[in-house]
């Protein structure tokens, strides 16, 4: 239960080296144990949903290593199929174990995936299309147990663009026998990843990145050595902070049309940004003028894990802003603590009503990984001392996030209790 203190108001200057995506490199982790070849990635972020992802491939009988900070997983060894429940339950990502030990075994269980708690969750489309692949499945006593005698490709609609469950469905159907078409597939960028990284192994993936993708089933896949994508959501929390604090930063490794409407929203709160080939330059007087409305959708829409970051923004501005939640319905958690900081927010369902205005310190207490990223933010930003408490939400997806601010002039240091 580490606590940040951080004294707000330093202005934010420098350059951040953005770690490879939390979203890209979990799912790739799942991807290695389709193959019995050794599978390198490299530049992997010490992060606790990676810590986590690499005992489960441990326990299913793979030797898993950091090798530096490239990872190494040999699975020629592994046999199990069946994640164990506390392991399930710490990371949503345990999931996509389920398409890709299916693939390898044809067997897979795992209990409900648990996460972030920003809402319900389910997985009923990942579970339909295993169906579709021709897979049995059973639910006993909170576990999901898995089993086909065969994966044959078929068509998978989805009525939702579902990220995780178009990365399951990649991880199911590249070794089915025949094709399989994905319609109405997700578009993030990390799906795109998994498709290069997959192909790298020998699949053949084609129409990733748009709501058509199309899988042609091949015997086997073998290893391969794969640079994960920069995380885009790690660049935008910090274009964010820079933007609250005041100050000049720029991001290398993220090309800004993987974050073009939050370069957009920034603009419009008075930001000045320059982007080109991987990097984002921002400039901020830290007056910023609040955004009238800001609606997550699915990529290419504003990302809903920039939400509370991006509501940390509006808080402290002038104005007044209407943000709307369209994925996850309970993600406004971390609201009755930012308004501890002196926020005026109005939470009604899936909206919430910010009245821009200066936040001053306070201790506040990390729900979720984003939420808390946006208490840092909004700390950063106010005028006195916060305390931010209990970091191992932080700690999932942000490596190193403490330094990386240090460096860029924030005063913050962790306490470790
Ligand atoms: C992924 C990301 C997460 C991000 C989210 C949306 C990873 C590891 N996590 O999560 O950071 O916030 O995409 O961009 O990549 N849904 C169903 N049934 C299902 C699956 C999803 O109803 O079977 C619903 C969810 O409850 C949610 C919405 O669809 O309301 C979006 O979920 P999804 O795109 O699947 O997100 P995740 O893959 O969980």
């Amino acid at each position: 239960m580490d606590k940040y203190v951080i004294e707000g108001g330093r202005r934010l200057t420098g350059t951040v080296t953005v770690q490879s995506a939390k979203n890209s490199v979990l799912p790739l982790l799942a991807a290695s144990i389709l193959t019995g070849d050794e599978v390198v990635l490299r530049a992997v972020p010490a992060i606790t949903d990676v810590v986590s992802m690499t005992e489960i491939l441990r326990g299913l009988g793979a030797d898993v290593r950091f090798d530096g900070d490239d990872l190494r997983i040999d699975s020629s060894g592994a046999e199990g199929y069946a994640v164990p429940a506390s392991l399930s339950r710490e990371l949503r990502s345990s999931v996509f174990m389920l398409g890709a030990l299916l693939s390898r075994f044809r067997r897979a269980s795992c209990a409900y995936p648990g996460g972030c708690d920003i809402g319900l969750r389910p997985i009923d489309l990942h579970l339909a299309a295993l169906r579709r692949l021709g897979v049995e499945i059973e639910e006993r006593e909170g576990r999901i147990l898995c089993s086909a005698e065969k994966l044959r490709g078929a068509e998978v609609v989805l009525d939702f663009p579902s990220v995780g469950a178009t990365e399951n469905i990649l991880l199911a159907a590249v070794c089915a026998e025949g094709t399989t078409t994905v319609c109405g597939a997700a578009k993030e960028p990390e799906i795109c990843d998994l498709a290069r990284f997959l192909n790298e192994m020998g699949a053949k993936v084609r129409g990733a990145g748009s709501d058509v993708i199309a899988i042609e089933g091949v015997p086997r896949l073998h290893g391969a050595k794969f640079t994960p994508m920069k995380d885009r959501i790690e660049a935008g929390t910090f274009l964010l902070a820079a933007a609250i604090c005041g100050g000049e930063i720029e991001t290398e490794g993220v090309r800004g049309e993987t974050l073009g409407l939050l370069l957009h929203k920034l603009r419009e709160n008075g930001c000045k940004i320059h982007a080109k080939n991987d990097k984002i330059r921002l400039q901020s007087s830290g007056k910023l003028r609040c955004n009238r409305r800001v609606e997550t959708m699915p990529y290419p829409g504003f990302p809903t894990d920039l939400q509370a970051q991006e509501t940390a923004l509006n808080a402290g501005g002038e104005g007044v802003t209407l943000i709307v939640e369209n994925l996850f319905e309970t993600r406004f958690k971390y609201v009755p603590e930012l308004m501890k900081m002196g926020a005026d927010i109005e939470v009604r369902g899936r909206s919430a009503l910010v009245r821009g205005r200066r936040l001053h310190g306070a201790s506040v207490t990390c729900g979720d990984l984003r939420g808390g990223a946006a208490l840092v933010l909004a700390a950063l930003g106010a005028e006195g001392v916060s305390e931010v408490c209990d970091l191992s939400h932080i700690d999932r997806g942000y490596a190193d996030f403490e330094g990386k601010l240090v460096r860029l002039g924030a005063s913050l240091r962790r306490v470790r209790i």
